[in-house]
């Protein structure tokens, strides 16, 4: 679900400058020379890293997004005019437009998860949260999207929370991993049903002498 953009809303900066300008001349080099529009996708992504970690330490805190003013710096940087910026931050739903919350849970309801339950997981977090979809929660800790294929159908049901992925979700774990969230404590990244990545639950089947030449952990 792509959310709404608002250049003008009242919570968008004046101005906005990166931090890190040896990064941004890094992000540039990789391209050949004339070609720094290529830039524009990292450094998009690094404006909006770079929001986020401001937002970890905030109070309230909030989660990366990239402000109207980011978009400007990026295209002043690569010598586009600013709509060339907003097209592509516009196109790409993993550029957040708007503030959103500490923890962007992206939950996945396409088919696979959602025949898979991922009907049950919004409503977890739905409830869990006291929020709907498209909602931040008022401590600005949790937003909650819903998006299509994140492409980890195998370890359905799943969502993306900022960068990590948590698989073979129920609504107990689900509800779980938002509890251990909010406190700070650590939580368990991947599957949360113990199965090792993508391999069987029911057990290393195949190459399992090749699998334990390389010492490879078996399913469980
Ligand atoms: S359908 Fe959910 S990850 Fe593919």
């Amino acid at each position: 679900m792509k959310k709404p953009v608002d250049l003008n809303a009242s919570y968008q900066p004046s101005s906005f400058e990166f931090r890190d300008m040896d990064k941004v001349a890094e992000i540039i080099s990789r391209y050949p020379q004339g070609k720094q529009r290529s830039a524009i996708m990292p450094l998009l992504d690094l404006a909006q890293r770079q929001v986020g970690e401001d937002g970890a330490q905030a109070k309230p805190p909030y989660g990366g997004w990239i402000p109207r003013a980011a978009m400007d710096k990026v295209a002043e940087i690569v010598d586009v005019p600013p709509i060339k910026v907003y097209e592509v931050a516009t196109f790409y739903s993993m550029y957040n437009l708007e503030p959103v919350g500490k923890y962007l849970v992206q939950m996945c309801t396409t088919t696979p998860c959602m025949l898979c339950g991922s009907g049950d997981i919004v409503k977890t977090c739905e409830s869990q949260l006291g929020i709907h979809t498209g909602e931040t929660t008022g401590d600005g800790m949790f937003t909650l999207m819903e998006v299509e294929c994140l492409g980890a159908c195998v370890n359905a049901p799943m969502v993306q929370i900022n960068d990590d992925y948590y698989e073979d979700l129920t609504p107990e774990s689900m509800k779980q991993l938002l509890i251990e969230l909010k406190s700070g404590r650590p939580v368990t990244v991947g599957p949360q049903n113990g199965r090792v990545t993508s391999m069987s639950e029911a057990g290393t089947t195949t190459l399992v002498a090749q699998a334990d030449k390389l010492g490879v952990k078996k399913a469980v």
